[in-house]
């Protein structure tokens, strides 16, 4: 993983993880003369507009015509701060902006490998004030669910750590979960690389310890994606084959500003929507980086402005908005009571459990542990512990 905005540690992950696995070859080839031809603003004929209007209206009546039928995802920290998290980026309450207690020697470092290895401390005394705990997921992630049990969505490739889209009732194969996740951890060692379950590393971090492998004694680094570490395989993979068909592209709160995560907006057909529902624009043209084979971004005002929609707001009154025209809000409103007083429910009992005489454990990450659901999904029907990887 690599940041693109100059500050973020070096790259790790895109080329080397494509080239290992197989991804690269025809399709990145043709992908490059793309972006050549569309940065140069070469010859190809203009794609065909599949919207309507250039407008949120225009999107949901896209969604509601038979050309759409497959809907992907792309969403980061800002869907999770309604629920309590802090995004990274976000001037004065942004995770980079407060680490000053950490020392770090810039505020990405807390997330690279290398400064980690040297340095454990500080990234396990953040997990302990950030592993999710009693979280709900928010509007935007029930959003995503009713796209899925509206059968349009194709996948959600999310950047989140936090397991939310699990808990809102996403399916891990309905996920890439491109930066990794919590839900299980390994020793670092490359000869033991011992694996371990959230609980087990909560344990450790909520009584101020470095998690230290039973077997050998090096650290355990949960699953989470660091600077200077390949994405997970099933991202190069899957991407090959989602944005070739994708019809719509749903873009959420990220800035945009991580590779190779950020250049999948370029990954869809020149005639796919691309709607982005943020609280600022992210993701513009940028020709060094189109040069540089990320992807030649957005185009959300200029003259040949043609697929790109920009909803400027808060993301779950971008999604309430939405599933107002789409004719889908009562339900989403539906869900979201539903699913939330289930996980009140469930702490609730919890709670009595640990009162005195019960079982005592942390008082934090009791929904994480959610981690996903079957049928019917989320928390409502109260499925725990699922923590597939495939
Ligand atoms: P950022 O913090 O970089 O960006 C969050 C974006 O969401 C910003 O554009 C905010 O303006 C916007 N935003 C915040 N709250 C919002 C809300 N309620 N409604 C709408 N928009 C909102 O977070 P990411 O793009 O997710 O990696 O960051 C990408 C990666 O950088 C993360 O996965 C993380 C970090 O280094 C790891 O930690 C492994």
């Amino acid at each position: 993983m690599s940041g693109a905005d100059g500050n973020a540690p070096p790259p790790g992950a895109d080329p080397d993880a494509e080239a290992e696995s197989g991804s690269t070859g025809d399709s990145d080839m043709e992908l490059l003369r793309n972006l050549l031809a569309r940065t140069l603003g070469l010859g190809t004929d203009p794609p065909e507009r599949v919207l309507d209007e250039l407008s949120l209206a225009g999107v949901a009546r896209f969604m509601q015509s038979e050309r759409c039928r497959r809907v992907v995802c792309m969403v980061g920290a800002g869907i999770s701060t309604a629920a309590g998290i802090p995004d990274f980026r976000s001037p004065g309450t942004g995770l980079y902006a407060n680490l000053g207690r950490y020392e770090l020697p810039y505020p990405e470092a807390i997330f690279d490998i290398a400064y980690f290895k040297q340095h454990p401390e500080p990234f396990f005394a953040l997990a302990k004030e950030l592993l999710p705990g009693q979280l709900k997921p928010t509007v935007c992630h029930y959003f995503m669910r009713l796209l899925k049990e509206k059968g349009l969505l194709l996948r959600c490739y999310t950047q989140n750590i936090d397991t939310l889209e699990r808990v809102a009732g996403l399916q891990p194969e309905e996920l890439v979960e491109a930066h990794g996740t919590f839900q299980t951890a390994h020793c670092l060692r490359s000869s033991c690389r011992h694996q371990y379950d959230l609980s087990w590393v909560k344990e450790k971090i909520f009584s101020s310890l470095v998690p230290k492998c039973d077997k050998c004694q090096s650290v355990v680094k949960p699953d989470i994606v660091f600077f200077g570490e390949n994405l997970p395989s099933r991202f190069f993979t899957l991407l090959q084959s989602d944005f070739q068909k994708v019809d719509l592209l749903i873009i959420m709160g990220t800035s945009l500003q991580v590779q190779p995560f950020a250049s999948l907006v370029s990954r869809v057909p020149a005639g796919t929507p691309r709607l982005l529902i943020n609280k600022e624009k992210t993701g513009q043209s940028d020709v060094f980086m189109s040069l540089m084979g990320f992807g030649s971004g957005m185009d959300f005002d200029s003259d040949k402005a043609y697929r790109d929609v920009a909803w400027l707001g808060d993301c779950d009154e971008g999604c309430l908005a939405l599933a107002e025209l789409l004719g889908w809000k009562k339900e989403l409103q539906e869900l979201v009571r539903k699913e939330h007083a289930a996980i009140d429910s469930v702490a609730a009992r919890e709670d009595k459990s640990d009162a005195p005489g019960g079982d005592p454990k942390p008082r934090r990450g009791r929904t994480d542990s959610t981690g996903g659901s079957t049928e019917g999904g989320g928390a409502a029907s109260e499925h725990r512990g699922d923590s597939k990887e495939s």
